[in-house]
């Protein structure tokens, strides 16, 4: 009996093993395919293709190669790129209950701090919480609260533009820096009411290195973005340096979104704090708060303020390179104005809102579409296995809109390399189009972004780059120097895409504009967010 037994045994373990290899067979074989895309190296799989500087341009080559869904392997972590509206909004928006988590990269996220950011933040009840808040308070296109206050700050701009010229640099030298302080001390008074210094802000200095970090805490290679549980060895270990790295971008992190906060308790306490996002929710949430509404109301107020410093202002830097490389459109968009303006004022939001300035509005289309900020978004995760055109999507994909290739899709937008506001404006208006609906797709529905992880900023952005390029046409001329064209697709090529610096030759265009330039105030500490009937709107559900 003994002997049968063990005879018996290895029989039925091998028989099981069997079974279940035929299973796994079986089920390989039934199971849908997954979708096209290159060919993978083994173990590493695309890894090699998705590092490359030139990142957004391999994307946009297997579009053309493999068509609108791609899938590709990184280190056993599969991808999906979506490279048409169509499929991004099939799944991004129509399927956003199971497209809406975030990649979970433990280095930038647990070890660097950055866990909280809404950017990163999975889609559970804390990132709901502040988005609604976004949504309430900048949910509208009008968003017309916000209006002194952006007059203002891109006033300030013009005349830091201005005082650069008098001072000799009329090259762009500084061009850059003044309008990231435009667009950082702008979200400065929405988020918190504080007003930056131009030079040595004492918060404004902290950012860039912030920038600096979440940027490589983001970079593919961190080995503990594969092995989670490597962020549990002690900081001693060998190899374990990447924990102290992540200590010291948690502390500077932590520094920069609680000292804005500290400030605004302070002016509360003062009973002179300005209306701004923080102090409306502090007060809102009064005696009451809960620790964790505090965290949370300090990382949303850290978000808009972050969210809205790199993004608006490298879309306004590369409008600067747009008017140097096409000085027929800047003189069609000039001439818009002086017909409106007669040199008289300059343009403000009431003549966005009234449709005054047609080609101007054109022209910050194209400019949204040739330039994409985000030009591959931020990846999204699918929370469960789904099926989409005959194709299996793993459960914890990261799903990318490929927002650059969207943005130059030929169906949509004929030649798009060609940078032609005239492609959003019908023949009445010296444009391309027969009708009305013959417009194209507005590129604000694909640049930022889908579902219900779409940009919560838009509204606010989109005021912000609106003005900034009617008042820089309305008093500066815009030109390129003898010897020194700007390369139109030399671009930073991290996350986020900005133009690499570049000269051009900034003039005042005439001495009424020159006096419209100086009657502008010195003292420019006095707009702030005005007061405003809380709209919640469906965008940013
Ligand atoms: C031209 C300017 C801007 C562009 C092109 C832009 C674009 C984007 C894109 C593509 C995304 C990712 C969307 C997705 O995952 O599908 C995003 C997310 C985000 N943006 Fe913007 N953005 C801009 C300005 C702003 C501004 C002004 C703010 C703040 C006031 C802001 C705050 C955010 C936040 C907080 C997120 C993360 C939302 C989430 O993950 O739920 N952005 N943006």
């Amino acid at each position: 009996m003994r002997d049968r037994l063990a005879w018996l045994l290895p029989c039925v373990g091998l028989g099981l093993l069997l079974a279940v290899f035929l299973y796994r067979i079986l089920a390989a074989q039934t199971r849908l395919p997954l979708p096209p895309g290159p060919q993978a190296l083994p173990f590493v799989g695309n890894v090699m293709d998705m590092v490359k500087a030139d990142g957004w341009d391999t994307y946009h080559k297997w579009a053309t190669e493999h068509g609108d869904v791609v899938y590709v392997m990184v280190m056993g972590q599969p991808v999906v790129l979506l490279n048409s509206h169509e499929t991004a909004t099939d799944l991004l928006v129509k399927r956003s209950a199971i497209y809406s988590d975030r990649p979970a990269f433990t280095m930038a996220s647990k070890v660097g701090g950055n866990e909280k950011i809404m950017a990163v933040a999975q889609y559970h009840r804390p990132l709901k919480t502040m988005r609604r808040w976004f949504s309430l308070v900048m949910g509208t296109r009008t968003s017309d609260h916000f209006w002194a206050l952006q007059d203002q700050m891109i006033k300030g701009f013009i005349k830091n533009v201005y005082r650069d010229i008098l001072n000799g640099d009329s090259d762009g030298t500084n061009l850059q820096t003044r309008i990231r302080w435009s667009a950082a001390a702008t979200t400065l008074r929405i988020a918190y009411g504080y007003s930056a210094t131009l030079e040595d802000d004492p918060i404004l200095k902290q950012v860039n290195p912030a920038v600096r970090d979440f940027l490589e805490a983001c970079k593919p290679g961190w080995l503990v973005n594969v092995i989670p549980a490597l962020r549990h060895l002690p900081t001693w270990f060998p190899g374990a340096s990447f924990l102290k790295i992540g200590k010291q971008w948690k502390n500077r992190l932590e520094s920069l979104a609680q000292d804005p906060v500290d400030f605004v308790k302070e002016q509360m306490m003062n009973g002179v704090a300005p209306l701004s996002f923080t102090r409306e929710l502090l007060e809102e949430h009064g005696q009451k708060m809960t620790i964790e509404e505090e965290l949370d109301i300090k990382w949303a107020a850290f978000a808009l303020f972050s969210g809205g410093t790199d993004t608006v202002s490298s879309t306004v830097y590369a409008f600067y390179l747009a008017m140097t490389l096409h000085p027929e459109i800047q003189r069609r968009a000039q001439a818009e104005l002086d017909r409106v303006l007669a040199g008289r004022r300059l343009p403000n939001l009431h003549d966005r809102q009234a449709g005054a300035l047609p080609y101007i509005d054109a022209l910050v289309k194209e400019l949204t579409r040739w330039a994409p900020v985000l030009p591959a978004g931020i990846p999204h995760v699918l929370r469960q296995e789904d099926e989409y055109r005959g194709w299996r999507i793993p459960k914890g994909t990261y799903v990318i809109a490929n927002l650059w290739t969207i943005s130059r899709d030929e169906t949509i937008y004929p030649n798009p390399i060609e940078f032609r506001p005239e492609r959003f404006l019908t023949k009445e208006h010296g444009g391309d189009c027969a009708t009305q609906d013959d417009i194209p797709m507005d590129p604000s529905k694909i640049n930022f972004g889908y579902g219900k992880r779409g940009c919560p900023g838009r509204h606010l952005a989109e005021l912000g780059v609106w003005l900034s390029v009617a008042m820089s046409l309305a008093v500066y001329n815009i030109n390129v120097i003898d010897g020194h064209i700007p390369s139109s697709t030399n671009y930073e090529r991290s996350s986020i895409s900005r133009p690499r610096p570049f000269k051009c030759h900034i003039t005042i265009r005439s001495q009424q504009a020159e006096e419209l330039i100086r009657a502008i105030p010195d003292d420019d500490a006095t707009a702030w967010v005005q007061p405003y009937a809380k709209k919640d709107s469906s965008a940013f559900d």
